[in-house]
């Protein structure tokens, strides 16, 4: 949620920054700015609403704005609506209309996250003279920072902590005082927030790929710790003030990645990317003929101690969990909950130290993940974190890290990391399933074999879209669609329907197909398009009666399956097959063509793919 950048150097800023906001566009588009100092000059605030090429077009790609050092931000709206005076950079001083033109403030600032306690910091600031001109948290902190850098006459870094000590909730900050030319100053607790150097530049982004094309050399700035950045160079404190050293971090990720490649979407080129990051995410983990966990210290014993697994995430990622929880009940025999983070965190759920916590997240920044791992710890259990971004909040803090090798993900509704979370999660829960003695050695081995393949079954998969192509100009105006399964096939209905609603706007949901007729078939009307999904073949014949009821209150149906299963084609109006495989390992491919109609159904609404409205690809507010 948000993206802010910085950078100081020697070249124009204005333009670097808004390439690196550009690339962090899919945490957020409701509004974007940029302040940039000229030398000694005051800084020049420009802001825009909407995406962020307004603002683009307002500053002739930066040319028109002179200065080598500048911070910049989109924004996902949290507090104050998406409007010119509420988006940031915020000022310390008063300003007049929209906020954009020089700045003769002591402080201008970008942030990201959420102060919750702005309101009580906001009543004590008025009652010290200072006036607010915006609805958001980012004015009431930047004016805290001026009021103790005024009053205590106190250096940037010190007024800073001390204002880091008074806040709750979370932020990354990056500011620039007016007596301070040529640097920002940073601050961070629980959204994330990197500073790159070069020789004679340095630079802040909330994520990796806005500064990739000019370092790879990185800081991962530590929780409550700030810093102050000047060209090619970066000193760190913690909340006392004292400096602290930090290790230099080198970014292996290819530039490629996190471009579109030739793909008119970042989602289609997403897409196509899962073959291989399911590979990489595999070869990974399964060596010489056996899942290691070693890079992530999962020992054979803890794995045989627990008792009980909670599966923990949010999203995609919860949709992980509820696959897996199907596939490490059946294979492994051990107890699973799955739990939405945002619940899990205000519930008492006993834990103990046999319960392993398995926190799924892509961005490793989710904040109500990152809360209910935090829950988990504090409760004694032992804590393992599925997580795509290296050194991410999350992955730092869990006991034990796997790490899935999706690459860069840009497009908000999330694919690729989808898949590779879940063949993690399918890794796991055969090396469980061995460790605990529950299949034999021959089985173990088949079983790693046919995961072996699904990364070519994939491949056959996405052969076949033109065909899903078709098939989603057809539902194009649909206004409800609803996708069933029992089973594995519920968790796989459930990433299908997510993917349909968040992209292409249609309501939709995904219900257990035995649930059908507690209420929601009553919403069938005429031609309202069903998904079934039918890949388990204990329960085929279930969910396909489950369909037919539907069909004779005039449902129009789509039957998922498995090839070999021809004889679906007598109940339903168009059929989708994916390869055969261990209905365990099923949803890798069952998922494929429902990301492909979500994707397909967007396009055909002429709808922002990658961006879809109101969403963010990291949400780092609760
Ligand atoms: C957002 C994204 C989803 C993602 C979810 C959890 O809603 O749009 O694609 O599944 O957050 O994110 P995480 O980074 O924790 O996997």
């Amino acid at each position: 949620m948000c993206g802010i950048v910085g950078y100081t150097g020697n070249e124009q800023a204005a333009p670097i920054l808004l390439e690196g906001l550009a690339k962090l566009e899919y945490r957020g588009y409701d509004s974007a700015g940029l302040a940039v100092r000229d030398g000694e000059k005051l800084a020049e605030v420009v802001k825009a609403t909407g995406k962020l090429y307004h603002l683009a077009d307002k500053t002739d790609q930066g040319r028109a704005l002179p200065g080598t050092c500048g911070i910049g931000h989109t924004r996902w709206a949290t507090h104050g609506d998406p409007s010119m005076v509420n988006a940031h950079p915020h000022v310390s001083g008063n300003c007049s209309g929209s906020g954009s033109g020089q700045v003769e403030s002591d402080v201008v600032g970008v942030h990201n996250g959420i102060i919750e306690n702005f309101a009580e910091l906001k009543e004590k600031l008025l009652h010290h003279g200072y006036e607010f001109y915006s609805d958001t948290d980012t004015e009431v902190v930047v004016k805290l920072v001026d009021y103790y850098y005024k009053k205590y006459k106190i250096g940037p870094v010190d007024a800073i902590t001390r204002t880091m000590v008074r806040v709750r909730g979370s932020y990354a900050l990056a500011l620039m005082f007016k007596d301070f030319p040529g640097e920002i100053f940073a601050a961070r607790k629980d959204s994330p927030l990197i500073i790159g150097t070069a020789k004679d530049a340095s630079y802040l982004a909330s994520d990796v790929p806005a500064i990739l094309k000019y370092t790879r050399s990185v800081y991962y700035i530590g929780n409550l710790q700030a810093a102050r950045v000047s060209p090619g160079q970066v000193k760190f404190y913690d909340l006392n003030g004292d400096e602290v050293t930090l290790p230099l971090s080198e970014i292996t990720w290819d530039a490629a990645a996190a471009e579109k490649d030739g793909y008119e979407h970042f989602m289609l080129k997403e897409i196509h990317e899962q073959p291989a990051a399911v590979r990489d995410t595999l070869n990974s983990l399964v060596k010489e003929g056996r899942v290691s966990f070693s890079d992530a210290g999962l020992t054979d014993e803890i794995i045989r101690a627990v008792t009980q697994i909670d599966i923990v995430a949010c999203g995609s990622a919860w949709h992980v969990g509820m696959a897996a929880q199907y596939v490490l009940e059946d294979l492994a025999c051990v107890p699973v909950r799955v739990e939405l983070a945002s619940e899990f965190r205000y519930r008492s759920i006993p834990l103990g130290e046999h319960t392993l916590v398995i926190v799924i997240s892509q961005s490793g920044e989710t904040a109500d993940s990152l809360a209910a791992l935090r829950v988990a710890k504090e409760r004694g259990a032992k804590t393992l974190a599925v997580v795509n971004v290296i050194g991410s909040s999350i992955a730092r803090e869990a006991d034990h890290v796997l790490y899935t090798l999706a690459g860069p993900e840009i497009a908000v509704a999330t694919t690729k990391a989808y898949s590779a979370q879940l063949i993690a999660m399918d890794a796991l829960a055969v090396q469980m399933a061995f460790v605990r003695g529950v299949i034999s050695q021959e089985k173990y081995a088949q079983m790693l074999e046919e995961l072996s393949t699904i990364p070519d079954k994939i491949k056959r998969v996405l052969e076949e879209k033109e065909r899903i192509q078709w098939f989603s100009s057809k539902i194009v105006n649909a206004h409800d669609i609803f996708f069933i399964g029992r089973g594995l096939d519920y968790a796989i209905s459930l990433e299908g329907s997510l993917k349909m609603k968040e992209i292409s706007y249609i309501h939709s949901e995904a219900y257990a197909a035995g649930e059908l007729k507690h209420g929601t078939i009553s919403l069938i009307e005429n031609n309202t398009l069903v998904i079934g999904v039918l890949t388990q073949s204990r329960l085929f014949e279930k969910t396909v009666s489950n369909m037919m009821e539907c069909k004779s209150r005039g449902a129009y149906l789509m039957g998922l399956t498995t090839n070999g299963n021809f004889s679906v084609e007598d109940s339903v109006d168009f059929t989708v097959y994916v390869p055969k495989t261990d209905e365990h390992f099923v949803a890798s491919l069952a998922v494929v063509p429902l990301q492909l109609l979500g994707y397909y159904t967007s396009v055909s609404r002429g709808l922002d793919v990658d961006k879809p409205r109101n969403l963010a690809k990291s949400v780092t507010v609760e």
